[in-house]
């Protein structure tokens, strides 16, 4: 059982890895964008609120964020562990996420910061594809679809997200630089943080991850004998 969270800025790859690791090791992967993104399609007094925010590249409210993850993170499938991607993304998520674990008996395991400078994150962004159905993810140029446009999962139409637009992604680095950052010496100073470069190809990101992963489980496994 093991709880991971992805850290990173925004293009990073969290949402690609998180992914891979729900199809390899069976650890759900749940996204707080894509979770806002779907109250958004619904329609829901959160998405209402939330988009606003969203749509400047913003974060949406701690309260609004917190009352989501806590929701989602007693339903069944989360109680053998995750990979949180997205959450948390300021120091008051984390010690929120911390408390209510520390009320389980839990805690996390790893935290795997994926580090991608600045131009490559802008041209991943820029040819990003996205399923609106299944959210399966892919770029134009180094992970198209078989069919253009199309996705291979569910075979619905693929479309580019709202906040895509460079003065918004531009305010997405700036709010990750100042909100979410801290969070890396957070979570250094708690011994859980490994960090690995996101720019080697998803592969061999994924198999750094899973190798990080493989080591924080081994520790936990040998507090646990002594
Ligand atoms: P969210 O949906 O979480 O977006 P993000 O953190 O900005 O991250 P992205 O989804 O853009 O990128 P990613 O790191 O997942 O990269 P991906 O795998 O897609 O948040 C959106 C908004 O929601 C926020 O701005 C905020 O308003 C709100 N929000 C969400 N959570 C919140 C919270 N906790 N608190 C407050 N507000 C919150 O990959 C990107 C591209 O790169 C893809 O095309 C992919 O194919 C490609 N790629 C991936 N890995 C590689 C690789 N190794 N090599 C080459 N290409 C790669």
């Amino acid at each position: 059982m093991m709880r991971i969270v992805l850290l990173g800025p925004p293009g990073s790859g969290k949402g690609t890895q998180a992914s891979a690791l729900q199809q390899r090791r069976a650890i759900p992967h749940i996204a707080s964008g894509d979770l806002l993104r779907a109250h958004i399609a619904d329609n829901t007094d959160l998405g209402r609120r939330a988009r606003p925010f969203m749509d400047r590249g913003d974060l949406v409210p701690d309260d609004l964020i917190l009352d989501m993850m806590a929701a989602r993170l007693v339903e069944p499938d989360a109680q053998n562990g995750y990979t949180l991607d997205g959450f948390p993304r300021t120091v008051a998520q984390a010690r929120d996420l911390d408390q209510r674990l520390q009320a389980l008996g839990h805690r996390l395991d790893a935290v795997i910061y994926l580090r991608v400078p600045e131009d490559e994150l802008l041209r991943r962004l820029s040819g990003r594809r996205i399923c609106p159905n299944c959210n399966a993810i892919y770029h134009v140029d180094t992970m198209p679809p078989n069919q253009k446009d199309i996705c291979d999962h569910c075979g619905s139409a693929l479309i580019q997200r709202q906040d895509e637009r460079p003065e918004v992604v531009r305010n997405r680095l700036q709010v990750y630089a100042e909100q979410t950052e801290p969070l890396l010496e957070y979570y250094q100073s708690r011994r859980l943080l490994h960090e690995i470069d996101g720019t080697i190809g998803v592969d061999r990101v994924l198999a750094e991850v899973a190798e990080a992963v493989g080591r924080a489980s081994q520790q936990v496994a040998g507090e646990h004998r002594t």
